[in-house]
């Protein structure tokens, strides 16, 4: 397959760039950036693209890659930190810039010529942050656009195929970077559009029955994106080979079991083994109320009801699981790079290594929006393709103080409630989360003539990229009054509903 390899310097943009190059139907792997240039060379990459960073380029630990890679006669894209890194190794100059370049600028392209600016306007707007600037073009160089701050904003030595720019084309604020960057994998590098998501499929396909051969497969079936695009998967390479457990913990949304049930028996003929195990979680969650004793319950009940499971299908030598690319890609920490520092703390695949079995991982080199592509193209519906974030430890984190099966109920209520009107209203396609919570307080209201003393639920609706950070999200007001009558009204043991306008930090998305 033909690929184009990022050397990552550390941007908090690395991934972006590696999504919008797949965007252009060219598949491409994210390397540290001091990775040799005989390992680079090895992969026969079409192209390389240099990310931007946080360091200068003549700071005294400033990450630099095997000068052996601008030898490699492949063509060369250096991003920001990238271009500067071009400069200074081919020998032109960079300084610290008078002022900062931060955010909007225009950019005028002055020669039509360039491969890079093919189909574009001849002024776009562009998005830049940086301190330093190339000051002194290197030997063979010119310069192809400019902007107010910068006479060398774009810069290209043809001949050699280096490239360079000084704002990064892969953010939305660069609203013709698609375009750049489609120049560069397609016009310069020569990609054709082989990354996609149906030639993917047989790929994987192929891939998976050469790595199971003859044996079982097991996967534990969440309902989620990942979990349920992954059963689909391997069914069609491996078909009965591969057994799904489900784990019902009694801290489902309403009708989730049969749902799943319905979806990967009836609809799919998957083997499912369907464990409902609600009696032991609730009985060991009665009378906790503290979040992280809660949480650690639900952690090992998962972990021991799994295990059993498991023995019952017995023989599976293969454990299957929906890792993401972004959990795999080496992260090489740099200087003053906060952003290599941050890992989610809710990483919860869970089982134990104890478990022996080898590991089935067909995500392992897509991003979360291939998987959604992938599972359109395998058939899955846009109801479970766009499903949004559940949390492993379910309704759990959404009820505040003991969890019972009465609390459960007006929770199940409730959220339905929710579910229905975000998903009539098309929000719950917009967003990242939308949910229910149940608060352990109790007020007065009037209901006919009967004066009440019921639960309060709070709404929260967010808007979030990846759930490290998230803002409250605007809801129209004639929604929140239809969620809010609703839920008064058809949910018994609920007087009040709340909204939750807070953003993280520094609140968190669940309430626990
Ligand atoms: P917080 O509440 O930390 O949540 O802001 C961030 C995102 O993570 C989800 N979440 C979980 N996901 N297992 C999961 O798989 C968990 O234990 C868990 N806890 C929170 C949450 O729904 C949000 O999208």
């Amino acid at each position: 397959m033909e690929q184009i390899v990022i050397l990552d310097f550390g941007s908090q943009y690395t991934q972006v760039i590696a999504r919008r190059i797949r965007e252009c139907k060219v598949y491409c792997l994210i390397k540290p950036f001091n990775t040799p240039a005989s390992e680079i060379a090895a992969m026969e990459p079409k192209g390389i693209i240099l990310s931007g960073g946080p360091a200068s380029v003549y700071a005294p630990n400033a990450p630099k890659p095997d000068p052996g890679i601008f030898n490699l006669k492949v063509p060369m894209l250096g991003i920001c930190y990238g271009l500067q890194l071009l400069a200074e190794s081919l020998g032109g100059k960079v300084e610290p810039g008078t002022r900062r370049e931060y955010g909007k600028g225009t950019l005028r392209i002055q020669d039509a010529e360039s491969p890079l600016f093919q189909s574009l306007e001849k002024e776009i707007q562009v998005w830049n942050s940086h301190g330093d600037k190339m000051t002194q073009l290197p030997a063979g160089f010119k310069t192809v656009a400019v902007t107010d701050n910068s006479d060398y904003a774009a810069v290209e030595d043809r001949q050699r195929g280096f490239y360079g720019l000084q704002f990064h084309p892969e953010v939305a604020h660069t609203p013709r970077g698609q375009q750049i960057l489609s120049n560069f994998v397609h016009k310069i590098c020569g990609c054709s559009d082989s990354w996609t998501m149906q030639a993917y499929r047989q790929m994987a396909i192929e891939q998976i029955r050469a790595q199971v051969g003859k044996e079982h497969v097991i996967l534990g079936l969440s309902g989620g994106v990942d979990s349920s695009v992954a059963a689909v998967l391997l069914h069609e390479a491996i078909g009965d080979q591969l057994t799904c457990i489900f784990v019902n913990n009694g801290l489902l949304r309403a009708n989730e079991g049969d749902s799943v049930r319905d979806l990967f028996c009836r609809n799919f003929k998957i083997k499912l083994h369907y464990e409902d195990a609600t009696d032991i979680f609730l009985s060991r969650l009665a009378g906790v109320t503290e979040p992280e004793k809660k949480r650690m319950i639900i952690g090992n009940t998962f972990i021991e009801v799994f295990e059993e499971a498991q023995k019952k299908v017995g023989n599976a030598k293969f454990l299957a699981q929906g890792t993401l690319y972004p959990d795999v890609i080496e992260s090489v920490p740099i200087a003053g790079n906060p952003a290599s520092m941050i890992k989610s703390h809710h990483n919860v695949g869970g089982l134990p290594e104890k478990m022996k079995f080898e590991l089935v991982e067909p995500f392992r080199c897509l991003f979360k929006d291939e998987v959604r592509e992938l599972g359109k193209e395998l058939g899955l519906s846009r109801e479970v393709v766009w499903r949004q974030p559940f949390p492993g430890p379910g309704l759990a984190v959404r009820i505040l103080g003991e969890i019972t099966r009465d609390r459960l109920e007006i929770l199940r209520n409730a959220d339905s409630v929710v579910v229905e009107e975000m998903k009539r209203s098309e929000w719950y396609y917009k967003i990242w989360q939308s949910f229910a919570v149940l608060l352990p307080v109790r007020s007065v209201g009037v209901m006919g003539d009967e004066r009440t003393y019921d639960y309060t639920i709070a709404l929260r609706a967010v808007e979030s990229r990846d759930g490290m950070t998230a803002d409250w999200v605007k809801l129209p007001y004639d929604l929140l009054e239809r969620i809010s009558n609703r839920i008064i009204n058809e949910v018994k043991g609920v007087n009040r509903v709340c909204l939750d306008i807070s953003s993280k930090p520094p609140a968190t998305i669940e309430w626990e």
